[in-house]
């Protein structure tokens, strides 16, 4: 028993179909996440150093890597464990990880527009909170 065993057959099926539609509108959804989240949460902000335009690309290019080792998960954890131990260092806290979430799906929900159906919003709600608990254990 995992933590991925939350994600079914079909919710995979979902997340990789929507993910290929994103194809060429990539930045655009990796834009307006970081938009999305900086309005929502200001603070958040301010611990971003880098040039947002390329975290956008950098966490395109995590997500187009977790979406294709959805069907062999374990190739995925330490890579993972490792990205949510940086993020421990750049001092991101449990609510900020629920307003990226947010962010996260709205993005999804602009860019795809009527691919974004409930099936796909619930697999990709479900991929977050996954992600989350990997990200955050200690
Ligand atoms: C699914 C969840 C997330 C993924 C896949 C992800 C991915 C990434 C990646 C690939 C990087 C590039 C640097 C590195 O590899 O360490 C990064 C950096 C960073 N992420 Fe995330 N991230 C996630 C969630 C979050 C959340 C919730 C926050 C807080 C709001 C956050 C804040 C940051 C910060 C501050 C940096 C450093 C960038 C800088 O110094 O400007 N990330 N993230």
């Amino acid at each position: 028993m995992s933590e991925w065993d939350t994600l079914t057959k079909d919710d995979i099926n979902e997340i990789q179909i929507s993910f290929v539609k994103l194809k060429g509108k990539q930045q655009e959804a990796g834009d307006l996440l970081y938009k999305h989240l900086f309005e929502s949460s200001p603070d958040v902000a301010k611990i971003f150093k880098n040039d947002i335009k390329e975290q956008a690309q950098l966490f395109m290019k995590m997500m187009k890597t977790v979406v294709d080792g959805l069907n062999n998960v374990h190739i995925l954890m330490a890579g993972l464990q490792e990205l949510g131990g940086r993020h421990r260092e750049y001092g991101v806290t449990p609510y900020q990880y629920k307003y990226f979430g947010e962010s996260l799906m709205f993005s999804l929900e602009k860019t795809l527009g009527n691919d974004f159906g409930e099936k796909t919003k619930i697999a990709w709600g479900k991929l977050y909170d996954v992600l989350e608990k990997v990200m955050r254990r200690e």
